[in-house]
């Protein structure tokens, strides 16, 4: 008979973290296998066999070298940690290392690595070779000569140029003639393209055929288990104290507030600041969703005169997100003080948030996401993010299975610091109270025409520019707003939305003619990368 105390057994995986920005990605892709999966640094001497209150007994079924920006030949560059060719030799567990765990795996093995003229950015086409147990049978297209091919994303400098001796080649391509290579009886497999990246259009399928034919796994690591440990981890680490948690009407925050509602209950308390940065109607459709609709405790805190105070006269984005992150943090204190004896804050930060704002290995800032970068040193309240592992689309799945309202749960992300954001340059009311205006038609006619599903995000944003036009018979120097829409998965790249001219007409005309204070509407065409989905 099966009691509760009894644990369970399940499989994992770990990837060693080199340093790559794609490791959580790796992380992700065998989840979305099925299977539990940990990220730990190459440093770690050992393997994490307890994480986080799984209440299972885990057996570690294969592991996973990540990418990373060193060149595996240079002096005191990462290198494979012991215990890993140790957990192979021993148990047989599978090796599967991606483009510089590919080029560590080649380096201690005795092959050899070297910087190349050719790098490879971008997308290549990969032969597959030796009908290896990875990638037998997985292609895009077959060639003349029966060679399978792969659409793969590089994403390297330095590349094998000798293999090590009895590996054997798996792939390659036109600038690289060792793109995989494997070692079939130590259960040893390699690429140098990168599988977990959405763009490697087989990607899956060999993550896949990693995890589940190679290693083997039960495949059992589902929404449900992942909801349950989640819970789990939520009710152990805060006990009987209470939470507040930043609640911003927005996916992430709201998925945290649903899980931390069904793992504490009462103790937690929900607050809604208005920073004066929200969008038209927010504050009164986040009290009508989470108050009425699904009964979390929430409080409403009007602060739209602090940050508009402290904004006054910042121009610089990073200062912004930085006094926005403050103030946010000062008015949950203050509120936390004076209304409960919160111990905890909780917030819906989720992974991009995370590796955006410094990257775990790496340290490179892009931009300080105000609940990641833009934080106090110093603060009373200690942080809970319960979602800070995940990347947007399983925070979505997550919520569906909490039973959160798929219009809210299909919303598009709001950032943090709002409209902050938003309005290029300095902040005032007046700026604010022009793009809400100009934002709730945009979104009015994307409704309308079907469109609102079909793009990931769209806002507008307002320039701090002025430009001449003309209405009727009279001149107009009003200001510039920016109509921004694009489609992505993970937020981490994105494209920019093709949206109908005719759609594009209406909503630009609807603009100049509604709001007098605009005189000209733009469409922003760029991509991410280069550019971000917010433009500060
Ligand atoms: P970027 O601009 O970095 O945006 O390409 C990626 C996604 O993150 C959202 N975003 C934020 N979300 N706090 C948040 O909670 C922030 O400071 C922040 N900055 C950007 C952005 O809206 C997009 O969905």
């Amino acid at each position: 008979m099966s009691s509760s105390s009894e644990k369970k057994n399940l499989d994992y995986f770990i990837v060693i973290d080199f340093g790559s920005q794609y490791t959580q990605l790796i992380a992700r892709r065998v989840r979305e296998a099925g299977s539990y999966c940990i990220v730990q640094p190459y440093t770690k001497t050992s393997p994490n066999n307890e994480p986080e209150n799984l209440n299972a007994t885990l057996t570690l079924k294969g592991i996973i070298l990540s990418g990373g920006p060193n060149s595996a030949f240079t002096e005191n560059s990462p290198t494979i940690p012991e215990w890993v060719i140790q957990y192979n030799l021993q148990h047989h567990t599978p090796i599967l290392g991606i483009c510089y765990g590919m080029q560590a795996l080649a380096t201690y093995f005795g092959g050899t690595v070297q910087a190349t003229e050719k790098h490879e950015f971008g997308y290549a086409q990969v032969r597959a070779h030796g009908h290896t147990k990875l990638l037998q049978d997985i292609q895009d297209e077959i060639n003349q000569q029966g060679h399978n091919l792969l659409d793969v994303w590089m994403s390297h400098g330095d590349q094998v140029t000798e293999l090590p001796p009895s590996f054997k080649k798996m792939a390659s391509s036109n600038n690289c003639p060792f793109a995989g290579m494997a070692n079939e009886e130590k259960f040893i497999y390699a690429l140098q393209f990168h599988p977990e990246v959405t763009h490697s259009k087989q990607g899956q399928a060999i993550i896949e055929r990693f995890v589940n034919t190679i290693c083997q796994a039960k495949g059992e690591w589902k929404m449900p288990q992942i909801s349950n440990q989640t819970i789990r981890t939520i009710r152990q680490t805060i006990g009987q104290e209470k939470v507040i948690l930043g609640l911003s009407g927005g996916v992430d925050s709201s998925v945290a507030a649903m899980l931390l509602h069904q793992a504490i209950g009462e103790q937690l308390h929900c607050v809604f600041i208005d920073n004066g940065l929200l969008r038209l109607n927010e504050a009164e459709q986040v009290k009508k969703t989470f108050k009425q609709e699904l009964g979390i405790n929430l409080h409403c805190v009007d602060a739209s005169k602090k940050f508009m105070f402290a904004l006054k006269d910042i121009a610089d984005p990073e200062q912004k997100r930085k006094i926005i992150g403050q103030c946010f943090i000062e008015v949950f204190e203050e509120f936390a003080k004076k209304n409960l004896d919160a111990c905890w804050l909780a917030q819906g930060t989720i992974y991009s948030d995370v590796i955006e704002s410094a990257g775990e290995q790496s340290g490179k800032v892009i931009k300080s996401h105000h609940n990641v970068g833009g934080l106090p040193e110093k603060m009373n309240l200690k942080i809970i993010e319960p979602l800070r592992k995940l990347f947007k689309d399983e925070v979505r799945q997550l919520g569906t299975h909490l039973g959160i309202a798929s219009a809210l749960i299909n919303r598009h992300p709001f950032p943090g610091p709002g409209l902050g954001v938003r309005i290029l340059g300095e902040i005032n009311n007046e700026k604010a109270e022009i793009l809400r205006q100009a934002d709730a038609i945009f979104i009015e006619e994307l409704r309308r025409a079907d469109w609102y599903n079909k793009v990931s995000q769209a806002f507008c944003v307002f320039l701090p520019i002025k430009s001449v036009g003309v209405v009727g018979d009279y001149r107009r120097y009003q200001w510039v707003i920016a109509l921004r829409a694009v489609q992505t998965i993970d937020f981490m790249t994105a494209h920019w939305a093709h949206l109908p001219y005719q759609l594009l007409d209406t909503i630009s005309n609807r603009i100049v003619n509604e709001i007098t204070q605009i005189s000209r509407v733009v469409y922003d065409i760029s991509g991410k990368p280069p550019a971000t989905i917010e433009w500060e």
